[in-house]
């Protein structure tokens, strides 16, 4: 590996489209080729970010020996097996999230990483907002004293990924709103409480709105089949215990009818000398005057907000990542128990791990 990662990106969609942008401002990456299906949408960002080569097949462009990585940035059924096939082809990987369709594939996709010496990390971007480090930095001092609740949440009113494209699909997604955005906030709060590891899940889903052509939201570049049934959860809501005795609940919706001076996504943290709650970073607690609430900060230079470059850094330097990967497995396990919990209609436990 030379002074510069050479890396690919496989799906030229919405998100693909910011890690080739996030590529090109990174000094210590080249994007080097785009695998993309759609050979206009690869054509382009080729065209766009200047990148001579693009494959239609990301297994030919997995062949090329001069790539030392690939971003996955594809359908979520596709992330285990292009990363599994990127691992086979010694390439080091970032792959959006979820992690997987589900637990079982997330966890082929870490043994494979762990067999192949590869950097495997998944795109949780939220780890990398400044204010969810500039909260952690704080959590670790002991600001707050010991948390003991979280609660989070990503309430959009109308935000349903375009009905009718392969976020709407269960087969193709995996899930709907907890599994699209709710698994942001869920893994943030996680980090932030500094515990992974959960003994049972009790949740409840609706689909409310999508299956009335309601709350459609323009995203993504996929095309869309207005005649494929929505067969995701527009609503979902979690209580989640945690090893510890600590609880946490996560509320998720792609649409519903919220009152709008809300905020739509946060996190509130609840320690026994302080609360601290995001975004932003804000802690609360009793002063001589009465309530103080003191808005959080560090300099600049204390945390890489841009995951691109930090997944960059890391197998450059050959240094952990701020998402190790048996994290985001947990991560994708809690999920599968939502889902589970919620077509069963009561509390499930997870499986301890051997
Ligand atoms: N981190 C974030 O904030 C964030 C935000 C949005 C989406 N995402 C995730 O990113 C992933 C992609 O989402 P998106 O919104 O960019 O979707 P999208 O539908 O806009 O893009 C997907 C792209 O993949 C291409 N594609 C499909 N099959 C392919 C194949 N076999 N080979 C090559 N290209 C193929 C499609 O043609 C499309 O251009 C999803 O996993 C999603 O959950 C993450």
């Amino acid at each position: 590996m030379g002074d510069k990662l050479r890396c690919a990106v496989i799906g030229a969609g919405a998100i693909g489209l910011e890690h080739i942008n996030s590529l090109t401002h990174c000094a210590r990456a080249a994007c080097v080729a785009v695998a993309e299906l759609n050979p206009r949408r690869g054509k382009e960002a080729c065209d766009r970010f200047k990148i001579a080569r693009l494959y239609a097949d990301y297994l030919e462009l997995l062949d090329q020996p001069d790539i030392d990585a690939v971003i996955v940035a594809l359908p979520n059924h596709l992330h285990a097996p292009v990363t599994l096939s990127a691992l086979q082809a010694r390439k080091h990987v970032l792959v959006e999230k979820p992690m997987a369709l589900n637990a079982r594939e997330g966890a082929r996709m870490v043994a494979a990483a762990e067999k192949m010496k590869r950097t495997l990390m998944v795109a949780q971007n939220f780890r990398f907002n400044q204010h969810t480090q500039i909260a952690r930095h704080f959590l670790q001092r002991g600001e707050a004293g010991e948390i003991y609740h979280g609660r989070c949440f990503w309430l959009r009113r109308q935000g349903i990924p375009r009905i009718g494209s392969w976020f709407t699909r269960k087969e193709l997604a995996g899930g709907g709103c907890a599994a699209d955005i709710g698994v942001h906030l869920l893994d943030a709060t996680l980090h932030l409480m500094g515990e992974f590891e959960a003994v049972s899940v009790s949740a409840v889903t609706h689909a409310r709105f999508g299956p009335r052509g309601l709350g459609d939201f323009e995203w993504g570049r996929s095309e869309i089949d207005p005649l494929k049934p929505f067969t995701v959860e527009d609503f979902a809501s979690a209580f989640i215990r945690l090893k510890s005795g600590r609880c946490l609940t996560l509320e998720s919706s792609w649409a519903a009818h919220h009152a709008a001076d809300a905020r739509e996504y946060g996190i509130d943290l609840l320690g026994t000398t302080a609360g601290l709650s995001l975004f932003p970073a804000r802690l609360y607690r009793p002063g001589p005057l009465g309530y103080d609430s003191t808005l959080l900060s560090l300099p600049k230079t204390s945390f890489q907000e841009d995951r691109t470059h930090h997944f960059v850094q890391a197998v450059l330097d050959n240094k952990p990542t701020l998402v190790p990967m048996g994290e985001s497995l947990k991560v994708q396990q809690i999920l599968d128990a939502l889902y589970e919990s919620a077509r069963q209609g009561r509390e499930v436990r997870l499986n301890p791990k051997p």
